[in-house]
């Protein structure tokens, strides 16, 4: 069975020293309480062996927000996956509508970085999601499916079950405008027909897929209420341990 995963994200946010005491705190807390759903924090590259190194990993995992899509070589700045994976990091997020937006992401590089992030043990949290005229204009299904078709689907059925999913709809990211309980849904279900119709039913049943996008301790019981909803991909709200856990212990 699909599991439950609440997921932070933190951005660019926090500095180093401010990061591994934020990643101390959601430690320390995870302690205290029988999480009902795998945790996971990502944080900036320049944090990832310090947060390693005071975190529990079996209650808590840990992730970057992005890798290379070339395994080494003159690309100054960038970070590969294996550089990622050196870290003690076992999850990057990739195809973040930031990174696709800001810094020109297409399906073609996010496939090389999907090759990669797997080739280095590294579970990807895939993002996915559709910009508010996409909403508006009816076409936000045919999006989303073509945005996993393109990157995913070149997968084998092995690679592909090695997956995390996040529908997270551009509209609602860090607008305090959250999607409801039934777009949401609409979108997972969905989400996990286009993956049976290619891989089969055990494989889509299997998946996990999160929601993202002004998800807070408010409103992430209902939308962790759905059916095909499996956990959140959490941006402003992870930033704080408590409210983080908050949502944390909405399942
Ligand atoms: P917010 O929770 O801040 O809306 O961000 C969602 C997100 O982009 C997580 O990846």
């Amino acid at each position: 069975m699909r599991k439950n995963i609440v997921a932070g994200n933190w951005k660019m946010n926090t500095t180093l020293p401010e990061g591994v005491a934020l990643a101390k705190a959601v430690n320390d807390a995870l302690k205290g309480v029988d999480a009902k759903c795998d945790v996971i924090i990502a944080a900036p590259f320049t944090h990832l062996a310090s947060i390693n190194e005071v975190i529990d990993k079996s209650k808590l995992g840990l992730g970057a927000e992005n890798c290379a899509d070339h395994v080494s070589g003159a690309y100054t700045g960038e970070v590969s996956a294996p550089m990622v994976a050196s870290t003690g990091a076992n999850y990057v997020i990739l195809g973040h509508s930031e990174r696709r937006q800001y810094y020109g992401e297409t399906s073609e590089t996010l496939k090389e970085k999907v090759n990669l992030a797997l080739a280095n043990n590294l579970t990807p949290i895939f993002c996915i999601g559709e910009v508010l005229e996409e909403r508006e204009n009816g076409t936000y299904l045919d999006v989303v499916k073509t945005q996993i078709e393109d990157a995913l689907f070149g997968l084998s059925a092995d690679d592909f079950s090695k997956l995390i999913l996040a529908y997270e709809p551009v509209w609602a990211i860090g607008t305090g405008k959250t999607a409801t309980d039934d777009q949401a849904e609409e979108m997972h279900a969905f989400i996990r027909n286009v993956i049976a119709g290619k891989y089969g039913n055990e494989v889509a049943e299997n998946t996990s897929i999160l929601y993202g996008g002004s998800c807070k301790p408010s409103n992430a019981k209902a939308l962790f209420a759905k059916p095909n909803v499996d956990g959140g991909l959490i941006g402003g709200a992870s930033l704080d341990a408590e409210s983080f856990m908050g949502i944390v212990t909405a399942f």
